[in-house]
């Protein structure tokens, strides 16, 4: 153990139904610094993390604080060691208020039990104030963005004196501007004193925030160092244990005729005057900032939103899109982003998760189908390297790349002849983001049209025909998919360069 170390474990070992997840881990984080955890979808990080934190405990091995043993028999404990944990999926309760959350489970009362409501409001407020925000304790926490939330949890932290902030994929629910927010806010942390743990499948931002790395694969430590003195393949090929490289997979077939068609689409105060089409096999990448209107586009389109003006056509037909259900039957499929809160039911299993949409497909006496839909699911696991022990087990156990790749599986059995994927790669690892980018060019070339919206213009210009670049409600500019070049779409994007260039 090194003489600035707060914390360390060592030879973690821990199984879950006989299987081993963590094997003879050893893992170091010291005074004020970013420490960055990584590995593949289910690699064990959020594991090795709830044994720190006290949510499970390990089969072997030993915990330090400060250089003494220590057991982490609870939650409790833990965060008496001074750890806090802001998870993977948000703890925060939507129907409480920010102050009600802040103290949940620690209300300051006074000698007759009476809570302080103003004193806890103050102190929030103070502690928000620290982070730079400036937001009523007493909203109620569904009326914030998903960036408040975690700005709350953070807050919780604070307010807890944390010395050790475990942040699971931080940035996954963030647009651009409140990650730099976050990073700011983790550089000030770290000036404190305190450290960080981040876990996180964006290498670059890893890059930009972080003094030192771990790498976990299948469950063991594989390297850790400095972040200077490693190049992110170093690291990559750490991870994945081999290297993946930066080339365009998108193969040149035909396009059939056109397969979507909208036209002058306008929803005031979200997009004005959208045009595009999609032809069938091509694959159509929308990108843009926060505030761009893309995802708000999209919901009208798949009927989440009624109030639009314009006209949308599929198949050559007009069609009036005011509920989901409608854009089903249209043929328009939508795989949503955040899973947590659209798309998967955590009590159910894994594999009735990914039959949820298409029954039909299974059924028949209920024996067929269970045997038919178990195939489907193997057929899927196969196709997208779902890493799952037990699919009759229910979904929250699956790491959470590994539940995103279940809800993809989902929409691929719907077999829609138009499918929209929000942000697909959210939380998803190096390698299998190419896996899942190699599943939509196939769905391309099985004659489907397919568009693709993501923050991430690396990936858009990896698998995209064709590139719409949206700025503040309305598409900014268009680029064929061999042309486009990161640093121009950004100008659109940002709004630095103007006027729409039509694809020649
Ligand atoms: N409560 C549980 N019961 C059974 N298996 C579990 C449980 N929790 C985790 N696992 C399994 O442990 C393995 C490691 O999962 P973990 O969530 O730690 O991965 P991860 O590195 O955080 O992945 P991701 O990047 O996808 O979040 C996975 O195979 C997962 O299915
Ligand atoms: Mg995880």
């Amino acid at each position: 153990m090194s003489t600035n170390s707060f914390m360390a474990m060592e030879g973690i070992d821990k199984s879950f139904h006989h299987v081993p997840v963590l094997q003879d881990v050893f893992f170091e984080v010291n005074y004020g610094e970013i420490h960055a955890l990584l590995g593949e979808n289910g690699a064990g990080k959020s594991t090795l993390m709830n044994i720190l934190g006290g949510i499970h405990q390990p089969d072997k091995g030993s915990i330090h604080i400060n250089g003494s043993e220590v057991e982490m028999t609870d939650p409790r404990v833990s965060q008496d060691y001074g750890i806090s944990f802001i998870h993977q999926e948000l703890n925060v309760v939507s129907d409480l208020r920010v102050y009600e959350n802040m103290f949940l489970g620690a209300e300051l009362r006074n000698k007759w039990g009476f809570v302080k409501v103003e004193q806890m409001c103050q102190q929030t407020k103070d502690v928000l104030a620290r982070l730079g925000v400036d937001i009523d304790p007493k909203e109620y926490v569904r009326n914030l963005d998903t960036s408040y939330k975690q700005l709350i949890e953070i807050s919780k932290a604070l307010l807890r004196n944390a010395t050790l902030i475990i942040m699971d994929e931080p940035t996954t629910a963030l647009a651009d501007h409140e990650v730099g927010r976050l990073f700011e806010l983790m550089k000030n942390l770290k000036k404190s004193g305190v450290s960080i743990i981040y876990i996180s499948h964006k290498l670059k931002e890893i890059q930009e925030v972080c003094d030192r790395y771990t790498v976990l694969r299948d469950g063991k430590m594989v390297g850790s160092g400095h972040m200077q003195e490693q190049k992110l393949d170093t690291i990559t090929n750490l991870m994945i244990g081999k290297s993946v490289s930066e080339e365009r997979f998108l193969q040149h077939h035909t396009l059939g005729p056109t397969t979507l068609e909208v036209s002058h689409l306008t929803s005031p105060g979200f997009f004005t005057d959208i045009d595009f089409t999609v032809r069938k096999g091509e694959i159509a990448g929308f990108t843009g900032l926060a505030g761009d209107g893309r995802t708000e586009l999209f919901e009208s389109l798949f009927g989440f939103r009624k109030k639009y003006t314009g006209e949308i056509k599929i198949g050559g037909k007009t069609v009036r899109i005011d509920h989901p259900k409608k854009a089903l039957k249209a043929g328009l499929g939508l795989v949503p982003k955040d899973r947590k809160e659209n798309a998967i039911i955590k009590d159910l299993n894994v594999i009735h998760n990914m039959s949820l949409s298409s029954m039909g497909h299974f059924e028949k006496t209920g024996f067929v189908r269970e045997k038919a839909e178990k195939q489907r699911f193997e057929f899927y696991k196969d196709k997208l390297n779902i890493k799952v022990q037990n699919p009759r087990l229910t979904i929250d156990k699956l790491s959470g790349g590994n539940q995103q790749k279940v809800v993809i599986a989902k929409w691929l059995e719907v077999d829609t002849d138009i499918i929209i994927f929000d942000n697909p790669t959210q939380g998803i690892d190096v390698g299998a983001k190419r896996e899942i980018y190699q599943d939509i060019i196939e769905l391309a070339e099985q004659g489907k049209g397919v568009i693709v919206l993501s923050s991430e213009v690396p990936e858009l210009l990896k698998v995209c025909h064709t590139l719409y670049v949206m700025y503040q409600g309305e598409i900014a500019a268009t680029f064929k998919g061999e042309e486009a070049t990161e640093d121009e779409m950004m100008r659109y994007a940002t709004g630095t360069k103007k006027e729409a260039v039509t694809v020649g």
